[in-house]
């Protein structure tokens, strides 16, 4: 066995990533090319764009993560590569450049699940820091991003981790809520970070929303969830306490700016914060179109009316979200929690998860904020273990966006 040393390629979505990470525990480098200025006008992501600025970046982004690791391509023991799920397009640019990169140099691929990547995002962390002690207890682990609300039982077995499914959403991702509602109150894509920002200002009991029991049924009867990462979970057979689903109260947050008259402050908030776009005088491309705008400058244009609304959707989410997670912890007698994924970075989540963790004596991990969202060292990091069982991917491996993971 060579340094440890595995280049970790991630391009399932909308950020082109490369990370070179030690032994699963410890990252050397790590580089993530941010696609949000492309997509930002859409509010969304737009997967044909996704594909070409994928295209345009990984190079680079390679070449960058591997001069930054101050390391040869030779130095290297493997190169692993999220195989889904994902933008199918998306996938295939990081897929072909890692098989590419490993047959060149003759090193081994390894295909990581993207959700198993977030998972690991905790545990490369956990690694780090309890060097001499490996925490090797089954964890709940609850992964919140933008495509993806899952709760999984993470068990390590062995060396290797296995997962049971434990819940999820029936329809909207959290993040994405978090993405949508922010763009019906006029602010920035991604929503998550401008909503986490403002909330603070605001009060979180001025609006009282409320989440009902998920009817698993309703949502057998011939629907299909529609989140991306929808068809990677089937839904039958978990128990209906541990769904999610996040399309309500983004209705709800719609009736309210209606109802209470706050549309037009949101379409003038818009209108500030993004110029050059709203008009339709710039393309994506033009410097001049990006989205410079501070958090400070859109709290600013804020009524405390909005801002109350934003504190009480971001205190409803989390508490949902907390209630589902403890009810599963306690249900299945787990002593600790992983909290992963994009939402992860939020603060009032980290906050309220740390304290009823403490109240409950249960053990809570979270990434370091930079590995909460999409990037490379994650899936680097869930690619040691499987180094180390030899657990190699096909030369025909291809990728599938609905790559489950229980
Ligand atoms: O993990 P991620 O980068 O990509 C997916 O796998 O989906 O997650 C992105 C999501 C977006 O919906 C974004 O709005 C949300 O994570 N997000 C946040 C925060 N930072 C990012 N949500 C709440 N608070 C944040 N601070
Ligand atoms: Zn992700």
């Amino acid at each position: 066995m060579g340094t440890g040393l595995i280049l970790g390629i991630e391009t399932s979505c909308d950020e082109t990533a490369a990370a070179v990470v030690e032994r699963g525990r410890r990252t050397v480098s790590s580089v993530v090319a941010s696609q949000i200025a492309t997509h930002a006008r859409y509010g969304g992501v737009v997967p044909e764009l996704a594909s070409r600025e994928h295209l345009r970046a990984i190079v680079p982004v390679v070449r960058a993560t591997i001069e930054q690791a101050g390391v040869g391509f030779k130095d290297l023991d493997a190169v692993a590569v999220t195989a889904g799920p994902g933008l199918a397009g998306a996938l295939l640019v990081g897929i072909t450049y890692a098989k590419a990169l490993a047959y060149a140099n003759r090193l081994p691929l390894i295909a990581v699940n993207h959700l198993e990547g977030h998972i690991h995002a905790v545990l490369l962390r956990e690694r780090g820091e309890h060097d001499a002690r490996p925490i090797e207890e089954p964890a709940l682990a609850l992964v919140v991003s933008g495509g993806h609300t899952h709760l999984y039982l993470a068990q390590p077995r062995d060396g290797l981790w296995s997962y049971a499914l434990i819940g999820r959403t029936v329809d909207d991702a959290a993040g994405e809520a978090y993405d949508k509602v922010a763009k019906l109150l006029g602010l920035g894509y991604p929503g998550g970070p401008w909503i986490d920002a403002l909330a603070q200002f605001g009060d979180a009991s001025a609006v009282p929303f409320s989440f009902s029991q998920v009817k698993a049924k309703a949502h057998l009867r011939g629907k299909t969830p529609r989140t991306k990462g929808a068809e990677t979970s089937p839904i039958g057979d978990l128990d209906s306490h541990f769904l999610f689903s996040f399309s309500g109260i983004k209705t709800a947050v719609l009736r309210h700016v209606d109802v209470h008259g706050l549309r037009e402050e949101a379409e003038r908030r818009a209108d500030r914060l993004y110029p050059a776009l709203a008009n339709g005088e710039a393309s994506v491309t033009d410097a001049a179109a990006k989205p410079a705008q501070t958090k400070d400058q859109a709290l600013g244009l804020c009524t405390q009316g909005t801002l109350d609304l934003i504190a009480s959707f971001q205190h409803a989410v989390v508490g949902d979200l907390m209630k589902k997670t403890f009810g599963a912890a306690e249900q299945l007698g787990a002593s600790r929690i992983l909290v992963t994924g994009g939402v992860a970075a939020n603060r009032e989540l980290r906050e309220r998860f740390g304290d009823e963790a403490g109240k409950r004596g249960l053990e809570i991990s979270f990434p370091t904020k930079a590995l909460s969202t999409d990037n490379a060292a994650m899936i680097a990091a869930a690619a040691w273990p499987r180094f180390e069982a030899n657990e190699f991917a096909p030369a025909d491996l291809s990728g599938d966006p609905a790559l489950k993971l229980a």
